[in-house]
């Protein structure tokens, strides 16, 4: 039997209460009474709205007789300045607690506006590693994509707009006090957005597996959350109006969301923050384009843990996989997904690639990568994905 040492590991894991499961949602309001909150800023955007999410939290806040405002104005890959004016609108409107419904932009618009509205300084100035000094008001996060897992994450990241460059704040005061996972709210998802948040939690859950911050603890978050978005996002594509496996999805981004929150995450996010900046494209796109130069750059700094992965994805017991044969398989779920994508199929052009690279070095998730990239190791590997 083989003894998994680092369990003796001195190790700290932080998560928030959780509820998870169908019909979540209706408790927000329940939740805002929990926490004393007299007047909730709800955050969300306009597609949430179209789809009938935000409704469904006005609904049970009113019910709970809870006075709310509604902040809308938030963006995919959410701009600083859209984040001052939500702090704004809850200083304005005498607010004591956030919501937010939404997928990953606004549930990181909601932290980036708890935490301007706790320290009163502009939100360029709490850019990487624990630089949030006071700790944001109640904050309820309701996820309506499956793939960010924010609602459980240590991580909030936003667009410096003018530098055109997504920046990570890291600080266990943007934890959510409360998460309210509901996998009903993933059937309004179409498949291109399945797909996309989907590849984004596989990608959480390699990064956090190969992390050099990675435990015992988060391994097994890591490894349940590859096999969940490998059996069921396809079937998810397959039949989008099925609750249990989009339950899977679900279930799997929650665990993803546990390992990288606790293990950070790597060069795909690096790199993906910083092309989801200059080019204003989806996150998960991003991280499906970086996945396979990322692997082809770290295999040999990992090897057995990427052979794990292997395994995991092809549901086999097979732990001798090859780079090339991993990289392979990417490609092939990828293909099934229909997000087989080249970085210059979305716009991006060889003289962009420098540029690309200096954000990126830049960001805090290179420290965790099982190999220190350089600046030129960025551009090859972006120039891979090219
Ligand atoms: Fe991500």
């Amino acid at each position: 039997m083989k003894i998994d040492k680092r369990l003796l590991e001195l190790r700290k894991f932080v998560a928030p209460e959780f509820i998870f499961g169908e019909g979540a949602i209706k408790l927000a309001g329940n939740y805002c009474k929990i926490f004393g909150v007299k007047k909730a800023l709800i955050v969300s955007d306009q597609g949430v709205i179209n789809a009938g999410w935000t409704e469904e939290v006005v609904n049970s806040v009113e019910n709970s007789e809870i006075e709310y405002s509604l902040f809308s104005d938030v963006s995919p890959n959410p701009r600083d300045y859209e984040v001052m004016r939500g702090a704004e609108a809850y200083a304005n409107q005498f607010c004591d607690g956030i919501i937010a419904i939404g997928g990953g932009s606004v549930m990181d618009a909601a932290k980036g506006i708890g935490i301007v509205a706790a320290n009163n300084r502009e939100i360029l100035k709490f850019e990487g590693v624990n630089k949030v000094s006071l700790p944001m008001p109640p904050l309820i996060c309701i996820p309506t994509t499956g793939g960010t897992a924010s609602e459980v994450s240590q991580f909030a990241i936003i667009n410096n707009y003018q530098n055109k460059y997504k920046f990570a704040i890291i600080s266990k005061t943007v934890v959510p006090d409360l998460a309210l996972i509901d996998p009903t709210t993933l059937l309004t998802m179409d498949n291109y957005l399945t797909a996309c948040t989907g590849i984004d939690a596989l990608s959480h859950a390699i990064e956090a597996y190969v992390s050099t911050a990675s435990s015992a603890i988060t391994d097994n978050f890591a490894i349940e959350a590859i096999r969940g978005v490998s059996r069921y996002l396809p079937l998810c594509i397959k039949h989008p109006e099925n609750l249990d496996y989009r339950a899977n999805v679900m279930n799997a981004s929650l665990q993803a969301g546990l390992a990288f929150s606790n293990a950070s995450l790597g060069v795909v996010h690096s790199m993906a923050h910083s092309l989801g900046g200059y080019l204003d494209l989806t996150h998960g796109a991003c991280n499906a384009m970086l996945l396979n130069s990322s692997i082809d750059y770290n295999f040999s700094h990992a090897q057995d843990k990427y052979q794990r992965i292997a395994s995991e994805i092809n549901n086999s017991n097979n732990m001798n996989y090859t780079k090339n044969e991993l990289i392979s398989m990417i490609d092939d779920f990828k293909n099934s997904l229909g997000v087989n994508f080249r970085l210059s199929d979305k716009g991006v052009t060889s003289t962009d690639i420098l540029p690309l690279a200096q954000n990126a070095i830049n960001d805090p998730c290179n420290a965790t990568n099982p190999r220190i990239p350089s600046i030129q190791d960025i551009e090859i590997m972006l120039n891979e994905a090219l």
